[in-house]
């Protein structure tokens, strides 16, 4: 492996449940060491096993996997005091209130690759999707000159709107697209760990909101679909419609989604687009990258979050019933399912890392 790919990085909210999936995409990486882990106050000076106790003795470590080795003795630092400068690179996987503190005092110093929605919509910050609008990266220079930073904040979308861009990109390419309507019902794990979902309120029950999730959906779909027009984004002018709930699923996201394009294509057309899409993407090879970002089912019951989410390590958008919508122009609906807490997260972020440091950006 060459030397000029190898970073040293941070996981800020590393004991959180994006930060835990970080440590797992994280261990053994080929180009990325672990060198700090931080968290809020509460969990700073200890080691890390021991920050994840709960005040019943239980351990907090939810991942599958169990917890890499490496990190269970590692000194968690507290992230208000990281010293940024002695890493490469941050990944950062707090809330937002606490990201909109944090970052901007890392990305003084380092590239930030962000899994929390505080700069998301600011002009100067692209949101980066590996295979669909990484020319956007190009923003960063803009954020460099203009905020006198030596590094960046580069944040992912929300979990919910990574599966549907990565849908779309290959509709918006080849027939266009003029709306969209889309109704999610996201997994337990998207709430995160604090204050997550009360297991009470969702035991045989579906919860039909979300605060503030389909604005983030809705806005962030027409901004990654956007043009880069020299250094500003043009966000994709048509109309998106989310309707998010929450149901009784612990990892995967799926989503009933219908569109309109910018002419007649039949399903077949549209399976077609579909699967032959990024491959020039894929073709790169990056540690973390699926061979394909999507992959399309002909079998009706399909996509299943249990049977399908861990397609390709849970990077790959699975897609399924693809059919015609007749209640809109040019009409098409297909479900897909997105993994939230692996390209959702933690190993989408470590994959747009790895482009970017690819690109010499980062
Ligand atoms: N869960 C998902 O599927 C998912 C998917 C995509 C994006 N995200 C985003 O990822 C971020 C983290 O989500 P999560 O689900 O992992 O949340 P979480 O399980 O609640 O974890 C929060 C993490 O942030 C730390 N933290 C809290 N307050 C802090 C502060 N003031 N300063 C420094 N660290 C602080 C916590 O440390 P302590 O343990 O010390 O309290 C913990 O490590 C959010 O922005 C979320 O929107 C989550």
């Amino acid at each position: 492996m060459s030397s000029n790919l190898r970073r040293r990085v941070a996981v800020v909210g590393a004991t959180g449940l994006a930060g835990q999936q970080f440590l797992v995409s994280l261990a053994g990486h080929p180009w990325f060491e672990v060198a700090a882990l931080a968290a809020s106050e509460r969990s700073a000076g200890k080691r890390y096993r021991q920050a994840l106790k709960r005040p019943d003795g239980s351990s907090g470590w939810q991942c599958d996997e169990p917890l890499p080795a490496q990190f269970a003795e590692q000194e968690v630092v507290d992230a208000a005091g990281l010293d940024a400068g002695a890493v490469d690179l941050v990944f950062s996987a707090v809330e937002s209130d606490a990201a909109r503190v944090l970052e901007p005092r890392y990305a003084a110093q380092v590239p930030v690759i962000s899994t929390a929605s505080a700069f998301r919509y600011e002009e100067d910050v692209p949101v980066l999707v590996p295979g669909v609008n990484l020319e956007h990266a190009a923003l960063v220079k803009r954020q460099q000159r203009e905020r006198g930073w030596k590094g960046f904040v580069a944040p992912q979308p929300n979990c919910t709107a990574i599966g549907l861009v990565i849908a779309l990109a290959p509709l918006v390419r080849s027939f266009g697209v003029e709306r969209v309507i889309m109704t999610s019902l996201q997994a337990l794990s998207g709430a995160g760990r604090s204050p997550g979902v009360v297991a009470l309120d969702v035991l045989d029950n579906v919860i039909p909101y979300i605060p503030s999730e389909e604005e983030k959906v809705e806005k962030e779909t027409r901004k990654v679909l956007g043009r880069l027009e020299g250094e500003r984004i043009a966000p994709l002018d048509i109309p998106v419609s989310a309707t998010c709930t929450r149901v009784n699923v612990r990892d995967g996201h799926l989503e009933s989604v219908a569109a309109g394009l910018g002419r007649a294509a039949s399903p077949g057309e549209v399976a077609e687009a579909m699967g032959a899409f990024a491959r020039d993407f894929t073709d790169l090879g990056l540690p973390s990258s699926p061979p394909e970002l999507i992959r399309v089912l002909d079998d009706p019951y399909r996509p299943q979050p249990r049977l399908d989410r861990d397609t390709h390590g849970g990077m790959t958008t699975v897609v399924g019933r693809i059919r015609e919508e007749r209640a809109l122009p040019n009409g098409i609906k297909f479900v897909l399912l997105s993994h939230n807490t692996r390209m959702g997260a933690a190993t989408g972020a470590t994959l747009l890392a790895e482009y970017l440091v690819h690109r010499g950006l980062a």
